[in-house]
C-alpha cells in the first residue's frame, strides 16, 4: 500500500544531521501527542532519546520515505542486552509514523523490513505503554505476545525462527 498515494521506500538511515534530526523529533512529537507518559516529557528529552538510539542501532535505524521527506522510522537492534531474557536478543527501541500518514500502511512496511532484519537474533523484545492499545494490537499481529509489565510498560516477545513469515528453522 501507497501513503497518500505516493509510493513509500524504505531506506537505512544514512546520517542523522541536524536536519534530519529536527524531521525526527518532529514525528515523534506529534505520534505521540495524547499520549505523553508513553513519550516523554518533550522535545530535548526526544532529542537525547534519538540520538541514543541512533548510537546504538545504526545499521538497524530503517526510515520510511515519501519521496525526500521521511514520514516514520523504526530502530532496530540486534544487539540489546535484556536482564529479563538474560541473554542477548533483538530489539525494537522505537517505532513511529508522522500523525498525518498513519493507517495507510507505513507501520507494515516499517516492520516487516524490520522483522527481515532482526530475523536471526530468535527473540525481539520491546517495551509498550500498556494503554497504547493501538500498537499493542498492531504487534500482536505480528505474533508479539505480552510476556510481563514493568510500571506503565509492558514487555513483549516475539520468537523469530518460530513465527516470521511461518518460516520455521
Ligand atoms: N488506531 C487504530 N489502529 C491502530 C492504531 C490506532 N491508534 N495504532 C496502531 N494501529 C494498528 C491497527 O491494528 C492497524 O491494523 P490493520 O493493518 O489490520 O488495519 C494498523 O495499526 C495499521 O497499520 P499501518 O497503517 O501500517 O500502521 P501505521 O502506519 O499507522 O503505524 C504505528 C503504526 C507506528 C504504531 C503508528 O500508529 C504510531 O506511530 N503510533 C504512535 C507511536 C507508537 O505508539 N509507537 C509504538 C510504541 S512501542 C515502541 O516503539 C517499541
Amino acid at each position: 500500500m501507497s501513503g497518500k498515494g505516493k509510493e513509500v521506500k524504505i531506506e537505512k538511515l544514512q546520517k542523522l544531521d541536524h536536519e534530519t534530526l529536527e524531521r525526527l523529533i518532529e514525528i515523534y512529537m506529534k505520534a505521540y501527542e495524547g499520549m505523553r507518559e508513553y513519550g516523554g516529557e518533550g522535545e530535548s528529552y526526544a532529542k537525547r532519546y534519538l540520538r541514543w538510539c541512533w548510537g546504538k542501532a545504526k545499521d538497524g535505524f530503517f526510515v520510511a520515505k515519501i519521496g525526500d521527506r521521511i514520514v516514520g522510522f523504526i530502530v532496530c537492534d540486534k544487539d540489546w542486552y535484556s536482564k529479563y531474557e538474560g541473554k542477548v536478543v533483538g530489539a525494537i527501541h522505537e517505532f513511529v509514523v508522522d500523525k498525518a500518514y498513519q493507517g495507510h500502511g507505513i507501520g507494515h512496511k516499517l516492520m516487516d523490513k524490520c522483522l527481515e532484519y532482526l530475523r536471526d537474533t530468535g527473540r525481539i523484545e520491546l517495551w509498550v505503554g500498556e494503554k497504547n492499545y493501538g500498537a499493542i494490537r498492531f504487534y500482536e499481529k505480528y505474533g508479539f505476545r505480552k510476556v510481563g509489565q514493568h510500571g506503565i510498560w509492558i514487555r513483549m516477545v516475539l520468537d523469530t525462527k518460530k513465527e516470521i513469515n511461518g518460516k520455521a528453522d
